[in-house]
């Protein structure tokens, strides 16, 4: 369960606390016992950050020193990192509700600390018999703060659990059908509108790529249309987020080897997960902002209908497009989700997959991949915003050179290239499609983990979704 972050003006006596220290000695302010000072001295001694736990018999006091930095980002990341050490102390001691204390006037890494703390209670129990719920319940910001920085911060951190849960559920259960249920029933909770075209109204736009791609699968395709338009909206012109929802991925004909390459594949809606959260954010937080999100939704499945390698198929925009691998599906959906994009006159448009194996070859976990033709502007703020929130990115060239593997003998473009530069060449393939700003986020290396990573977790990480909140909040 998410824990609430909540502010008390004053502190109880004898309640658990953590206490962000100002520096390396301002302990003694709060801890009087000489055997105990000894003990936290040594601790620190190093200079080094330090989280450090002390038995008060009636109540626990956790101290935590962080090594100051000159790089901000650096810092508040240190910040986050401590929280999910924090966090697993407090869930290890069954604690429910815990007081935060912070000695300096850094409102910034107060909230990076709170940030971090509550990203690493995410659990998903769905389907455990015996649910283990992590006990943290509450976080008594203590101080007299402004509310409203950390209600915007419990909102964002609830888009990041739904992102995560939405990549988490299995397609047994999350068809298309189901994504587009959840995303209307979200629309409501948070205040934006849900369109979803079903399989018919699809036909009727001739989204061929979104349509190739279902041929083999038993269950119809959507395509959900999320809005966000306050009358307060700043911008003229929207902004466009289009997610990649693949609700499973096999690859189609072009199989993919089982076990390895296909046991996560349910993580392959992280994109479409992504613009869900980032709107349910906005939406709550009540942005001055208009936005809109696009999710082309279907599971890539080999059948006896479905497209086979050597197939050409016609796109919504009319180009033909030589399926040579069905596993290059993504592109194949997102291409007609971003030719819709067009008929809002964006003002960005910026689209966000688990494209390709070899952008996360590229980055490992570390890091997603971003290219496009979108101005200086918005490109170097969205990298920025990647460093801010520490979902950082890596800007790929989308040279011309690029654009002749994909260059078929019998129709406009193919949906491979080599075996070289493959992130590249799948952006290539997207940049056939759109006609504005647009910048495109490929996040297969980073949108599913399968070992823990501090307050990302395992499994699910909802990446896209703070970052892009970043990035439209500060920009727009
Ligand atoms: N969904 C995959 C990409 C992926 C890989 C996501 C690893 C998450 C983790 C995508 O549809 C895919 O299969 N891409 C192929 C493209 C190739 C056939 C040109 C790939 O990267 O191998
Ligand atoms: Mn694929
Ligand atoms: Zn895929």
């Amino acid at each position: 369960m998410q824990p609430t972050i909540k502010i008390n003006k004053t502190g109880v006596e004898k309640a658990d606390r953590v206490v962000l220290l100002r520096d390396a000695s301002s302990f003694t302010e709060i801890i009087q016992d000489q055997n105990q000072k000894n003990y936290i001295q040594k601790k620190l001694e190093g200079g080094e950050s330090a989280v450090i736990n002390i038995n008060l018999y009636e109540s626990r006091v956790i101290l935590l020193y962080v090594k100051p930095s000159s790089n901000k980002n650096q810092l508040l990341e240190d910040f986050r990192k401590k929280g999910f050490e924090v966090s697993s102390l407090l869930n290890g001691e069954k604690i429910e509700s815990v007081e935060v204390i912070s000695q300096s006037n850094d409102l910034d890494s107060l909230l990076a600390f709170c940030e971090g703390l509550s990203l690493s209670s995410y659990q998903f129990l769905k389907y455990k018999s015996d649910k283990k719920e992590n006990s943290l319940k509450e976080i008594k910001v203590v101080g007299d703060y402004n509310p409203k920085h950390f209600d915007e911060l419990n909102n964002l951190v609830e888009a990041n659990y739904i992102a995560r849960d939405l990549v988490n559920e299995p397609v047994i259960y999350l068809t298309a059908e189901q994504f587009s249920e959840e995303i209307q029933k979200l629309g409501k909770q948070a205040g934006f509108v849900v369109e979803v075209l079903n399989e018919t109204k699809i036909q009727s736009l001739k989204m061929g790529g979104l349509l190739a791609v279902n041929e083999g699968s038993p269950n119809p395709p959507t395509f959900n249309i999320l809005e966000y338009k306050p009358s307060s909206a700043t911008n003229s012109k929207p902004i466009v987020l289009v997610g990649k929802g693949v609700v499973y991925d096999t690859g189609g004909l072009s199989l993919k080897p089982t076990p390895s390459s296909m046991d996560y594949m349910k993580c392959d809606m992280a994109g479409g997960a992504a613009v869900v959260g980032c709107l349910y954010a906005i939406a709550k937080n009540k942005l001055p902002i208009h936005v809109v999100g696009l999710i082309p939704a279907t599971e890539n499945r080999p059948d006896g209908n479905a497209i086979t390698p050597g197939d050409v198929i016609t796109m919504m925009s009319g180009k033909t497009v030589e399926v040579l691998n069905t596993d290059a599906e993504g592109r194949l959906i997102l291409a007609d989700a971003l030719t819709y994009a067009a008929k809002y006159k964006p003002e960005l448009v910026i689209d966000v997959a688990t494209l390709t194996g070899s952008a996360a070859r590229a980055t490992g976990k570390e890091g997603s991949v971003v290219m496009g033709n979108a101005n200086e502007k918005y490109r170097k703020a969205l990298v920025e915003s990647g460093y801010n929130v520490h979902e950082r990115l890596v800007e790929f060239p989308l040279w011309s050179e690029y654009g002749k593997l994909i260059e078929s003998d019998i129709a406009d473009i193919k949906n491979i290239g080599g075996a070289d530069g493959g992130a590249i060449t799948a952006g290539k393939f997207l940049e056939h499609f759109v006609n504005y700003d647009w910048m495109h986020l490929d996040i297969a290396g980073t949108a599913f983990l399968s070992s823990v990573d501090s307050y990302r977790g395992k499994n699910g990480t909802g990446v896209g979704v703070r970052l892009l909140y970043d990035f439209i909040k500060r920009n727009f």
